[in-house]
């Protein structure tokens, strides 16, 4: 960040570079939201932040949000759902969700196209969502997921392969196929990280 001189403006400057700790607490069914996840924390590290990284299926009872500055939850859409591991993480810490910064990462394949069925479909999950957990995050962000062809069992292959072809996407189902975003991904993350600086209250 650059440095203008004056006092007041330094001050600011380490005020908003003060370290925080997140904890990013994922659900991922073939393992794209776990790699998005890790891409998120790594990257809030590298900027100097403490980040605790936990799938949601294994998170342990003495994680509470409660101890953290910021939380980013993420999951993927199977079916128009989230996994239900996240819909739990999230009801059981309603309350210490609702008083830090905190976004809601939602990963899917409809994220990756701009159909508008899929985009309406993707908006119904989040209500959903929504309505389920009692949880409206500060920002909900798409991130486009993949298909892992090679971790499907034959059903799974089979039908998204199906789907693949109607809406054109990639049918070689010896592959698999990213498409993630990860610039984009990485835009977001800083621009969550300075809102979240300024969100923090300030000790005077
Ligand atoms: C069985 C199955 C159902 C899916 N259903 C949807 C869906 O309803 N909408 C959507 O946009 N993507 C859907 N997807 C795509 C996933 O959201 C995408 O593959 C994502 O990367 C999965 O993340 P994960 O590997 O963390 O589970 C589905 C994928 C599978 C395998």
């Amino acid at each position: 960040m650059a440095r203008t001189g004056s006092p007041e403006d330094n001050f600011r400057d380490q005020e908003r570079l003060a370290i925080m700790k997140f904890l990013m607490v994922y659900g991922t069914t073939e393992g794209q939201t776990q790699k998005i996840a890790r891409f998120v924390a790594d990257r809030l590290q590298r900027q100097g932040h403490e980040v605790q990284l936990v799938n949601a299926v294994e998170v342990a009872p003495e994680v509470d949000p409660s101890d953290f500055d910021v939380v980013i939850a993420a999951a993927s859409v199977h079916a128009g759902r989230y996994q239900s591991a996240i819909i739990h993480f999230v009801k059981d810490h309603l309350a210490a969700l609702g008083t830090r910064p905190n976004s809601f990462l939602s990963v899917s394949l409809a994220a990756a196209g701009h159909d508008k069925d899929d985009v309406e479909g993707l908006e119904k999950c989040v209500a959903d969502f929504i309505h389920e957990t009692g949880w409206t995050p500060n920002t909900i962000h798409h991130v486009a997921g993949a298909f892992r062809y090679t971790s499907y069992d034959f059903l799974k292959r089979w039908a998204m392969k199906y789907i693949a072809y109607r809406k054109g996407g990639p049918t070689d189902t010896s592959r698999d196929y990213e498409l993630t975003d990860w610039d984009d991904l990485t835009r977001f993350v800083d621009s969550f990280l300075e809102d979240s600086a300024s969100a923090r209250p300030r000790s005077v």
